[in-house]
């Protein structure tokens, strides 16, 4: 036999080399919390079912609890011969309360004890991306209202395209985050399962009770079939890819808020809190933050891909590739909630430069929509006013004269319908303000879509 836990059936050891690269104690350790919980679970409930006695699990439990304080004052220390947080709790036990320590894994398995480990560590840590991304979603709202009414340029192309207003932009990432936050939120029904009490992979002999072990640790589900119990990812899967998700959509506004910060667009100001500058060139003041926001983006996504990819073609029921699906996870949590953060920080202190938004919609031909809607409305077939702006816009773009510059006489040659209202209709306060189909960009729209919003948020 070797020295090892499961070293009964072996006579040659392996070289240290060959255990280092087996353990996974260098970052599971991040689950010690969530060890002994699951343990003093299992423990309290192999006493009140006498699989144990009440004198056994009560001094297992003992042990466990003064593992709980060393580990919150940081005196633990793990070590790699013990390969991962599992044995290597079990080994600090043993050191603390003898031979007793070695009944707590009675009627458990490292499989359960893993997958059970990583749901209370995703089931705890959750509520904090959804918090984070309130702020968010609140940040947001406040920064629409003060902008409700700021026109500027609506692109598709990267083209101007039709104006709208500041507000509504915002609002459709409000949108696309109360999506993130509703995916996170079934995240966790699929995370709130408890694996224990499957054991191995077959479920055990043991007269156990799972739903006491539930109720300990505050699942309100229970996994059904115990192959499934020990090697199910799917929550790890499920958060990666909704945190690949959210951070598309970070990545988005993230390269906007680059973008727009430039000399050439100069639509916004990033405080300088959220800026910084050049070792060499003193003028300089860069959205670093947005822009690592927008590359940890590709971080997510390969962790979403690696798992995946690991989790491929996997037999039934464990195997130790899963072993791989911790730091994936680890990594994203921190990424996403700091990412998040950073977000509600650089929107938070914003400066717009809302006379130049408007200002871009003042020269530009965003307005020639208007001119053919106005002449379809005075019975024009729609590609024949078409056909007749688009004439128009070549002639504006000829003599640097945007549309609602051109004289009436010159409009009129063009389409003798139009008449001395066309001026009105061609501003672009006038384009967005009639935008008020369900969903559209009037002004009117956005402060009822923020009131819908914000109830949405009081709601949670
Ligand atoms: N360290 C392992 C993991 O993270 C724990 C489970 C090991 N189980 C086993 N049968 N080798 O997956």
């Amino acid at each position: 036999a070797t020295t090892k836990l499961w070293g009964g059936r072996f006579t040659a050891k392996a070289a240290e080399w060959v255990d280092e690269f087996g353990a996974s104690i260098h970052f599971d350790q991040q689950m010690a919390a969530e060890d002994l919980e699951g343990s003093i679970a299992h423990a309290t409930m192999l006493g009140k079912q006498a699989i144990i006695t009440p004198e056994e699990s009560a001094q297992i439990v003992a042990g466990l609890k003064s593992l709980q304080e060393e580990l919150t004052l940081g005196t633990l220390t793990f070590d790699v011969k013990n390969e991962d947080i599992h044995m290597n709790m079990e080994a600090l036990l043993t050191e603390k309360i003898g031979a007793v320590a070695g009944k707590l894994h009675t009627a458990r398995s490292r499989n359960d004890q893993v997958a059970t480990d990583f749901h209370l560590w995703v089931k705890h840590r959750l509520p904090h991306v959804s918090e984070a991304l309130t702020e968010l979603q609140e940040t947001l709202l406040t920064l629409a209202t003060t902008h409700a009414g700021t026109i500027m340029s609506g692109y598709t192309h990267l083209q101007h395209a039709q104006p709208i207003t500041y507000g509504h932009y915002l609002l459709a990432y409000f949108e696309m985050f109360q999506r993130d936050y509703e995916r996170f939120e079934f995240n966790n029904k699929h995370t709130d399962i408890l694996p224990l009490g499957a054991a191995a992979l077959a479920g055990t002999t043991f007269p156990i009770d799972r739903e006491f072990v539930a109720e300990q640790l505050d699942f309100s589900d229970i996994y059904h079939n115990s192959l499934d119990a020990v090697s199910d990812r799917d929550f790890a899967l499920e958060f990666l890819s909704n945190a690949a998700i959210l951070m598309m959509h970070l990545s988005r506004m993230a390269e906007e808020l680059i973008l727009w910060s430039t000399y050439e667009f100069n639509y916004i100001e990033l405080s300088d809190d959220f800026s910084t500058g050049s070792s060499i060139m003193p003028q300089k003041k860069n959205a670093d933050f947005a822009e690592l926001v927008r590359g940890k983006t590709g971080r997510t996504y390969g962790a979403l891909m690696a798992l995946l990819t690991t989790m491929k073609s996997l037999p039934l029921a464990y195997n130790k590739d899963m072993q791989e699906d911790k730091e994936q996870v680890f990594d994203v949590m921190d990424t996403v909630i700091a990412s998040i953060k950073i977000f509600t920080g650089m929107l938070g202190g914003l400066k717009v430069h809302e006379k130049r938004m408007l200002a871009t919609t003042q020269d530009d031909f965003s307005n020639a929509t208007e001119l053919a809607d106005y002449l379809a409305t005075k019975g024009v077939p729609f590609r024949e006013a078409h056909a007749i702006v688009g004439q128009l816009v070549l002639q504006g773009l000829q003599t640097h004269t945007p549309l609602q510059k051109m004289s009436l006489e010159t409009l009129q040659a063009a389409a003798p319908q139009i008449e001395d209202d066309i001026y009105h209709v061609l501003a672009s306060q006038t384009a967005v303000d009639r935008r008020t189909s369900l969903g559209g960009t009037a002004v009117s729209n956005v402060k009822k879509e923020i009131i819908r919003n914000q109830k949405k948020l009081e709601a949670r």
